[in-house]
């Protein structure tokens, strides 16, 4: 049987690695090769690999083992399959993934990934294994090709990479590299071809999407509150987002978009990490917990209603039970609409990992606890709030029930109502009747 060779991926870990995922598809997809859902049949099983925390890591090698045995039975049929691992995890491993995995064929960074048709070339006519994982001086952006039609109403748009900020329990300043802006006509014309096609929602992506500062048209640097009025000028984008932001990036500029500008949406996602001044410190952070709150008050006067998500490591060596108090007060004091809490993981490489004073599982485990509660009664609070509000909706895709549709609220959270399929990709007043821990119903509002 001849048909098209067929492509596998599975995506770990962040929104880039999901965006990077969408572009290396296409770009097999110019070489012939069409996605499918079964391994099985796959000519080519690409995993983007997540290095951020161990269980991420590890879970890669545990895939790698079930896929060995579908290599070894597709081999025993006469077809022959290229397994590659792309994303941080094959960074940072490079040649010793080869030596953990004999079944892995190809290992390429987030950095060296426009060049995958090549590399899956040379490896299926020189049967040998290659390790591209180098930081190409050439712009990988510019070489990929040109982004094919989606037909979802939101996409992501990575227009920041890497990052120089080097705290000190992180990997991402050596897997992705330094800071790297695109330039504002690329990710205008990205954005441009994307709302042709039906998207209605662009997230602007980055590591540190807030520190962006591409070339502008006018040969100047321009920050992310330029670079979103630009975008909010292309008609069909009725909703902008960008995750995720360092606190030190808040720009004035970029604080004042969000009271000026209706398509930028009132949710903002700002990791503060810990709460004590000593552990900020140590995880060089480079504000203090006081610098944050005050910069809360001040997205806060300029938009009273966004609803703010965070990041918190617990459990960071050296913490203790009074500086774990001070993440807990500073989450009292804030009152998070949603947040990502994670216990401490060492990560190879970083100056966290040989710190003194480790802090044992169980009391990360204890911490993650009880922080997580009071998250969650945080979480649910916000989405109580929202009930006999009339909300502004985009709806995205059917609901698991018929004749339902979910869409998304201004602040993030998934609302699901009794609509029409022909309202998909519009945005509609639905009046909420009802939260859940994670999501909201309503029904569509009349005269909305
Ligand atoms: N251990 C635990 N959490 C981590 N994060 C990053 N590195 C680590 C680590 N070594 C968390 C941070 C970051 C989020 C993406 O992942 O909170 O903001
Ligand atoms: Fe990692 Fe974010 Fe710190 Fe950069 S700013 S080192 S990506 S946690």
């Amino acid at each position: 049987m001849t048909g098209p060779r067929k492509i596998f991926v599975k995506t770990f870990g962040c929104q880039m690695n999901v965006y990077d995922s969408e572009r290396m598809t296409e770009l097999l997809g110019a070489d012939g090769f069409a996605e499918t859902a079964t391994m099985e049949e796959a000519d080519v099983i690409l995993l983007n690999t997540c290095h951020i925390r161990e269980k991420a890591a590890e879970k890669v090698y545990s895939d790698l083992g079930r896929i060995r045995l579908v290599k070894d039975a597709r081999r025993s049929a006469g077809k022959e399959t290229i397994v590659t691992v792309a994303g941080c995890v094959a960074q940072a491993e490079g040649a010793e993934m080869l030596r953990r995995a004999p079944v892995v064929d190809l290992v390429v960074g987030p950095q060296s990934y426009h060049r995958l048709g090549d590399l899956v070339a040379r490896a299926r006519s020189e049967g040998r294994r290659i390790v591209e994982t180098g930081f190409p001086e050439e712009d990988k952006f510019a070489a990929l090709p040109r982004r094919a039609p989606v037909k979802a109403v939101t996409a992501f748009l990575t227009v920041q990479e890497g990052c120089d900020k080097f705290c000190t329990f992180c990997v991402v300043p050596y897997t992705r590299g330094a800071e790297f802006s695109r330039p504002v006509a690329d990710v205008e014309g990205e954005a441009r071809r994307l709302a042709d096609h039906g998207v209605r929602e662009v997230t602007l992506l980055g590591q540190n999407v807030n520190a962006y500062h591409g070339l502008g048209p006018d040969g100047r640097s321009w920050s992310l509150a330029q670079l979103i009025a630009r975008l909010a000028a292309i008609g069909g984008i009725e909703r902008i987002r960008y995750t995720t932001s360092h606190p030190r990036d808040m720009g004035e500029d970029l604080i004042a978009a969000h009271g000026d500008q209706p398509k930028l949406m009132p949710y903002l996602h700002l990791p503060f990490q810990a709460g004590a001044d000593r552990i900020l410190a140590a995880m060089n952070r480079k504000h203090t917990a006081s610098d944050y709150l005050r910069l809360v008050a001040r997205i806060r006067a300029a938009r009273p209603d966004i609803a703010l998500s965070t990041d918190i490591i617990v459990g960071f060596p050296g913490e203790t039970e009074a500086d774990f108090a001070a993440t807990l007060e500073v989450v009292e004091h804030v009152g998070f609409a949603q947040a990502y809490s994670f216990k401490y993981s060492p990560r190879p490489g970083t100056p966290g990992a040989t710190m003194a004073d480790q802090v044992p599982d169980g009391v990360q485990v204890d911490r993650l606890h009880r922080l997580q509660e009071l998250l969650d009664c945080q979480q649910a609070a916000f989405n109580s709030a929202c009930v006999g509000e009339v909300i502004p909706v985009l709806f995205e895709r059917e609901g698991r029930h018929r004749g339902q549709l979910v869409g998304r609220s201004p602040y993030l959270q998934p609302v699901h109502a009794t609509a029409d399929s022909a309202l998909l990709g519009r945005v509609v007043e639905v009046a909420i009747a009802g939260a859940g821990p994670n999501s909201l119903s309503g029904v569509l509002s009349l005269g909305g």
